[in-house]
């Protein structure tokens, strides 16, 4: 669907969706064999604690009742556990080893949302490989992502995880990660499978509050949040993870027509769906089950293969069939499904993993370099009012703040084996890009605590040729269960800011985080703003490459960034209402019976898609080649970009549709392509978008996909708010 002249996909991975007779064979041969508690072993996810202790109980694993573990991590640990199945359990069943794995395993990259910001397919999957490879190599068979869901809530902790609030590219980049950990070439040989996240709609959490109820309509459901899943299982993920929320009233965890109707028979998928940890546990307090049996069967009927932590079939399954409370064929089709993904990804040939030194596949200097290129264009540049790029010839710098030399929150929220030491802060950055540069440090107030000593922030500020403020969130702000109410600036940092900013010495902040931040004063008063995000271990260097001109920004938000939390949910693809503001929208009393605030604007403090370079782009020529396509055609779009500043630097043009009427009101624009150029200054490229007519469609009222004949807007341009627009008419 985009146009890929730009990502030129040429590693293989393994599709789980392509069933293989002979490994279907070996299924049925190997489950005519087992007796009914074996089977349900199987459909069992244990949690045996982080390492393998003098204590651990393997005795279920003996027994062969346990198909799974999670969350330990390290050869040497894993195949003790492995040993137990296959040498000590009377069938030999392999185990499947599950972790989160979700950016980066040894070799530590951005946040998702962060690379999400590259817009760069390639390297997207290629930092999805290297996560693979990594724990592919210490005995991970299983990764616990991507993350999925589309989000439009910054409050929510677990932005940080997904790749932004737009269906479209939250599918492209869905697919990437999938072709980055089922990459076939591991130098190690091992195959992983991922596990697309969390079914469904968790992203749409009310409140932006983890784990709350979601209650979204079906069109909702099926045209901003099912896509990116569909588009993972069109790329060959083999196994999904039911989510923890109730979706209109139905736990997903429980949801039968979630899982079965929906995912099963609609979406055609066939691999393992795994519960989230204790999901089928948690039907209890939601409401949805009297007890964990009750739960259990809930489960099973929904269509949950796989119970992670909760032992509900464990326990009560058994008993359950007895009963003729849940059909047989229930237990025999998930067995089935577990089966052959372990076939699959060759645990009967090969169960263990090599305990080995790693050093020429973890961290490699290759990996460290392909981390700074993820890194350098994981970052947005929100503002610039003519200071950046700084020259290297800058002699005193004042660098500021609780982040600017930290090692550890640039990790981010999940950092698996990663270490606080493998980072470069923005110090160590500053010291290899400008050594020549006099550094003065001062923290000037805690991360998030109200303590502060802005003084002596202010006093070096006021000597420097530049101040440096590095500000922002922890990585432990962000993430599963770190939900924010207020997504400001934590503690005393807008002290600082303001602290500092006052001395009257040219400001540059880097902002960290794994969401946006609320910075309205910041926005409005310093010159220049970089959003670094959380940015892995090579932080510090790609920060200091981008503020002296190393490298030129070219990352753009996954996320409309609000002005305030007023105005959350905030998003580019909003409906139009029957009284819509004037445009950007309006302040103060001046339009009241219009859908808009009375004290605040309508309009993010920066669009969907927007991100500064240190060059200007200008778009020209939009030409649309068959401006009355038929329901079947595709549209050609061409449009050229042109490099209007003075030095090299990467766009990252997109394409916007409008369907002007609709049975179901459609959203304002539309995401339908992009493209990255890469232009030298005065250079011009005139780039073709194909966008098949199908995929202008939308979920009608009777809940089925069409697309109608009518009227549609066009725009193509560096941002949501792109201003050069056509049109064309979808004829019958
Ligand atoms: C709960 C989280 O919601 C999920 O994303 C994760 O994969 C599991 N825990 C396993 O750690």
């Amino acid at each position: 669907m985009t146009d890929k002249q730009e990502n030129d996909f040429t590693m293989s991975h393994i599709n789980f969706n392509q069933l293989d007779p002979a490994i279907e064979k070996r299924v049925t041969d190997l489950m005519a064999q087992m007796t009914l508690d074996e089977k349900i072993g199987q459909m069992s996810q244990l949690f045996l604690g982080k390492e393998v202790t003098p204590t651990i109980d393997l005795s279920r694993i003996r027994e062969g009742r346990a198909g799974s573990v999670l969350t330990m991590y390290g050869a040497a640990d894993l195949n003790v556990l492995q040993k137990a199945a296959v040498e000590e359990s009377r069938l030999g069943i392999p185990l499947l080893f599950g972790n989160d794995v979700i950016h980066g395993y040894r070799t530590i990259f951005p946040i998702p949302l962060a690379e999400a910001c590259s817009w760069d397919m390639d390297l997207i999957e290629e930092s999805a490989r290297i996560a693979s490879e990594e724990a592919a190599a210490d005995g991970t068979h299983w990764i616990f992502a991507p993350m999925v869901d589309t989000c439009r809530e910054p409050r929510w902790g677990r932005i940080a995880e997904g790749s932004g609030e737009d269906p479209f590219l939250g599918s492209e980049i869905g697919r990437a990660r999938v072709r980055g950990f089922q990459s076939d070439s591991h130098a190690s040989g091992k195959k992983v499978v991922s596990c697309p996240k969390h079914f469904a709609a968790y992203g749409f959490s009310e409140a932006g509050k983890d784990y709350n109820s979601v209650d979204i309509s079906e069109q909702t459901l099926r045209d901003m949040v099912l896509p990116p899943f569909q588009a993972t299982f069109d790329e060959g993920a083999g196994t999904i993870m039911s989510a923890f929320n109730d979706l209109n009233g139905v736990p997903a965890t429980g949801n039968r027509r979630l899982l079965r109707t929906i995912l099963r028979d609609e979406m055609g998928f066939n691999g393992i769906v795994l519960s989230d940890w204790n999901a089928i546990g948690e039907l209890v307090p939601h409401g949805f089950a009297a007890d964990n049996r009750h739960a259990g069967l809930r489960a099973i009927h929904a269509g949950v293969d796989m119970d992670m932590t909760t032992d509900a079939y464990e326990d009560y399954l058994a008993d359950q069939i007895a009963n003729g409370e849940v059909p047989v064929e229930y237990v025999d089709d998930a067995v089935r499904r577990i089966l052959r993904i372990k076939f699959m990804l060759g645990l009967f040939e090969d169960p263990y993993t090599v305990e080995r030194d790693h050093s020429d596949i973890f961290l490699t200097p290759a990996y460290r370099e392909t981390a700074l290129e993820m890194t350098r264009k994981s970052m947005v540049l929100l503002k610039n009012e003519g200071v950046l790029p700084l020259a290297k010839t800058t002699t005193k710098i004042a660098l500021i703040g609780p982040l600017a030399n930290d090692h550890h929150e640039i990790l981010g929220t999940w950092f698996r084996i990663g270490e606080d030491g493998d980072t470069e802060s923005v110090l160590d950055g500053l010291r290899q890009v400008v050594p020549d540069a006099e550094i003065a440090l001062a923290e000037g107030c805690h991360l998030y605590e109200d303590s502060e000593n802005v003084v002596a922030a202010a006093t070096i500020a006021a000597e420097a040729d530049v101040a440096i403020l590095v500000l922002g969130e922890g990585e432990f702000m962000s993430g599963e269960a770190h939900c924010r109410a207020d997504i400001s600036l934590p503690g005393h940092q807008q002290l600082l800011l303001e602290a500092v900013h006052a001395t009257g010495t040219p400001v540059v902040v880097v902002l960290m985080g794994g969401r946006p931040i609320t910075i309205p004063w910041m926005d409005d008063n310093v010159p220049a703003i970089l959003m670094a995000w959380h940015g892995g271990i090579r932080t510090g260097r790609a920060v200091a490459d981008l503020l002296f001109g190393n490298a030129t920004p070219s990352g753009k938000l996954p996320v409309s960034w609000p002005r305030s939390v007023g105005q959350i949910p905030i998003y580019y693809n909003y409906k139009n209402t029957g009284r819509p503001s004037d445009g950007d929208g309006t302040y103060q009393f001046n339009k009241v019976h219009y859908s808009n605030y009375q004290d605040e604007s309508n309009a993010p403090q920066y669009p969907f898609g927007y991100g500064l370079s240190y060059t200007q782009f200008s778009y020209s020529e939009l030409v649309i080649e068959n401006a009355r396509p038929s329901l079947n055609e595709t549209l050609t779009v061409r449009v050229t970009i042109t490099n209007t500043g003075d030095v090299a630097g990467d766009e990252i043009a997109q394409l916007y549709v409008r369907d002007l009427v609709g049975e179901v009101t459609r959203p304002v624009r539309e995401l339908k392509g992009f493209q990255t150029v890469s232009l030298a200054p005065g250079a011009s490229e005139t780039i073709q978008f194909e966008v098949p007519v199908q995929s202008l469609g939308f979920t009608g009222i009777d809940g089925t996909y069409l697309v109608e004949p009518g009227q549609f807007d066009l725009w193509v341009g560096g941002d949501s708010s792109a201003a050069l627009k056509s049109s064309f008419e979808v004829t019958a």
